[in-house]
Parts: structure tokens; sequence; C-alpha cells
């Protein structure tokens, strides 16, 4: 099989490690890809978010199967375009990407099919809006409607914070993302992360995961794209789990098809657990970064053959193979991060590293320059371990970033406190 994937970040290259471990890959293309990518596979140049450029690609590459890792290219529709041109896909249509392109979309669907999550409005104008939060009182969560890279939703302490991220929002801080605000209640309780195959009717559950998003020890400081994370989440235990698919999932897939528009792909519930209840906190419509790196870590060549299941609506005669294992990713990042980081610098000791079925290093941003590995992104390298328990994948995971040498990166020394 050929196999193209999209995407140049840790998630790409732990599924592109995958892909590689299962003899029916012949040939696989990553792009853009990043430069431990390009140890593996061949990466290519080109235009992802642009449907006509990656099918006139795959036809060229005589790829069979392509594989869609961020939401840009799904939200753009590439994943339409080549399903159009008859090449199976990994990843969502345009329509089904708006259950994370839309947060209003996705409240909406799970309104219809009865499904637990927190109460909400949804305004276009900042009158209204605080209108709300005057009503409700906070803490309360505002959140821009649109993709905002992650940065789009505001926990408001006061009610004040909240009508400062209102006119923010409207004000066009988050530019089109914006011009829609949707307002939550506040949940607490555990966070984590669900993670299943969907091919329209068919769910099948491939792991759980939590990670951090605080930069700090502790988990303190600003919110990044992760820092790390485990899998399995110890909270989402199998009654929870199964209590998602019931409440969740299975009714919120079931809306979907309805309406004309089934899922196809892998969905990523953010759940938060209270008292043994699990609620939607949001839906993204792609594999987690870092949460793939755990959970390819954990499926090894058997992602493959679900992946292409899915593709091809095979999933009800599709199984995992469990194994009682644990994984865990430090991500190691560019100091500055989440804020400015420089670029460029040298990154050694990789080559010394342990890599097999239990130590991975995967590379989120990191480029060749003069025949050296260099960072060229926020956060730059994954160490992924895998272990009977999560403190022996804990302290692979540890051993590897040990071996790294790069002074101007840093890493969360307490990846997984919560469960260990
Ligand atoms: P989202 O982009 O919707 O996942 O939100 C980012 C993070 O904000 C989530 O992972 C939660 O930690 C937090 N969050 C979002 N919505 C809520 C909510 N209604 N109540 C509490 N926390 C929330
Ligand atoms: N790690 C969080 C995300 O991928 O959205």
């Amino acid at each position: 099989m050929n196999i193209l994937i999209l995407g140049g970040g840790g998630r790409e290259h732990a599924l592109a490690w995958a892909v590689m471990q299962n003899p029916k890959c012949d040939k696989l293309i990553v792009a853009p890809g990043n430069a431990g990518i390009a140890q593996i596979a061949e990466c290519a140049r080109l235009d992802i978010e642009d449907g006509g450029t990656v099918v006139e690609f795959a036809g060229e590459n005589a790829i069979d199967l392509v594989i869609i890792g961020p939401e840009a290219p799904l939200a753009a529709g590439v994943g339409d375009a080549l399903r159009d041109a008859g090449f199976p896909v990994f990843g969502p249509s345009k329509e089904a990407a708006r259950l994370e392109a839309s947060k209003a979309f996705t409240k909406e669907i799970c309104d219809a099919a009865q499904a637990p999550t927190a109460g909400y409005g949804h305004f276009t104008d900042a009158a209204s809006a605080k209108a709300h939060v005057a009503a409700q009182g906070a803490p309360i969560v505002v959140k821009a409607d649109g993709l905002a890279a992650g940065k789009g939703v505001i926990i408001a302490e006061t009610v004040a914070e909240a009508e400062e991220a209102i006119d923010d929002m409207f004000g066009g801080a988050f530019g089109g993302a914006g011009a829609e605000v949707v307002i939550e209640e506040f949940m607490t309780g555990e966070e984590a992360s669900f993670f299943l195959l969907v091919d329209g009717e068919d769910v099948l559950p491939i792991g759980t995961a939590q990670d951090h998003k605080r930069v700090g020890e502790g988990d303190t400081g600003p919110n990044t794209g992760g820092m790390g994370a485990y899998s399995p989440a110890p909270v989402l235990s199998d009654e929870i789990a199964q209590k998602a698919l019931d409440e969740i999932i299975r009714p919120t897939m079931s809306e979907m098809v309805k309406r004309g528009t089934p899922y196809s792909g892998v969905l990523y519930a953010g759940l938060m657990i209270e008292n043994g209840q699990p609620r939607l906190v949001e839906y993204n419509v792609r594999f987690g970064d870092p949460e793939c790196q755990v959970l390819m870590m954990r499926l090894g060549a058997q992602a493959l053959d679900l992946i292409h299941a899915c593709a091809e609506g095979r999933l009800a005669e599709a199984q995992v193979t469990w194994a009682d294992d644990h994984a865990m990713t430090v991500v190691i990042a560019a100091k500055g991060y989440p804020g400015a980081y420089e670029k460029g610098t040298v990154i050694g000791g990789l080559e010394g590293l342990p890599e097999d079925s239990f130590h991975q290093m995967f590379h989120a941003g990191t480029a060749q320059a003069d025949g050296k590995v260099v960072a060229s992104g926020g956060r730059v390298l994954n160490a992924t371990a895998r272990g009977a328990t999560l403190a022996e994948a804990a302290e692979r995971a540890y051993a590897l970033v040990d071996g790294v040498d790069w002074p101007e990166g840093f890493c969360r020394r307490d990846i997984g406190w919560r469960a260990l």
C-alpha cells in the first residue's frame, strides 16, 4: 500500500512510525514532514490545505490511503476533495469537521442528541453575551466559536473578566473565529481524552489519554498545546468509558448520520468527569498532539489496519488487540515557549538514543540544516516510551530526555504526576 500522511509534527511522526511497522505499507510519503520523519519516510513539500494540490499529488504518486493529521486541511475540505477523486481518506468531511471548527455546532448536536455537556448560550453580539454573563455569574467560560489554534477559550473567574473576553472576541482578537461566541457553564471535575474511530454509525474505542496543558510543573503557568501525555487515563475507567459511549459518543454520531453528514475518522472526545458522570467538553476531529504519540506507541503496527478499515468503512469487522501496558510522552520545548523562543539551535545526542518498541524520540518541530538537526518550532521533541506500568514508561521517557544534548530546550519533570 502507498500511503500519504499530511502534517509535520510529533503526531504525524508517531503515525508515520506506526504505519512503517506494518508490512502492508510499501511506500510512505509525509507532507511536509520534519527532520525525524525524514529518517523513516519520504518528505514532500506541498500546500496541504489545498484540495486540488493534494489530489494531484496523490494521483501522481499512486497513493492508496491518505491520513490527514491536523484539523486545518480537514476544515478546508481536503478530505472531500480526495474522496470525490476516489482516494480512501482517513479524516472527516468538511461538514463533519464542524464538530471541531464550530463550538456552537457541537453544542447544538449535543442538545439534539441529549448528550451531557455544559449548559451554554450562543451569541452574535456583545450586549446579549454580557447580559447572559450577568444573569449566570462567574466562574464562566467564554469561547470563540471557530478554530483559534487552541487559544479561543477563556475561563473567566469574574464577570469583569468574562466581559473583557467578550469584548476581545467581538473586537476581532481571534479574527473570524470570534465573530460568534459561545458562553458555557464552568464544569468542575477531572479531564480526560477518549479516542475513537468512527465510520458513520460504527464506533471503535482505541484508547484513552490525559495531557498536561500548562507549561509549568504542578500544572501552573500559561496554556500550551500540551507538554506531555500518558495513556491509559486512569480516570476513564471501563464503566465511565461505556457511559461516555452510550450517552455521548453514539447519540451524537447518530445525530450526524441523521443530518446526512456522517462522521468518519478519529474522534477525540474531551471529557470532564465528576462523581462518575462524564460530560463532553469538546470534540476534536483529529488525533491530539501529543496524545497521538502515546496511542501509537501502544497500538503499534495495528494502527494502520485500524485506520485503513476506518477509511474504507469496514470498522464493523475491525478489532483492537489491547496490551496491558502504559505509555508516556514528554514534550521537550524551546526555552520561552509558549511565548517567544529561538529557532535554529542545534540538537545533539539524538543518534545515541534507544529506538525500539519501548522507546521512540518523535520529532515535533525539527529541521535539517548543514547535516544537523535544528529546532524549528516551539514544541520540538517528544520523548515517548512504553512500559508494563506508568512508572516504568516514565523512567524510560525521561531516560530519553536525558540523552538529548540541547541546552536551549526544557521540559516538565512531572508528567503523569496525577496518575503516579
Ligand atoms: P476547549 O478548546 O474547548 O477544549 O477548551 C480548552 C480547555 O478549557 C479544556 O481542555 C478545559 O480544560 C477548559 N474548558 C473548556 N470548556 C470548559 C467548561 N465548560 N468548564 C470547565 N473547563 C472548560
Ligand atoms: N493536546 C491537545 C490537542 O491536541 O488538542
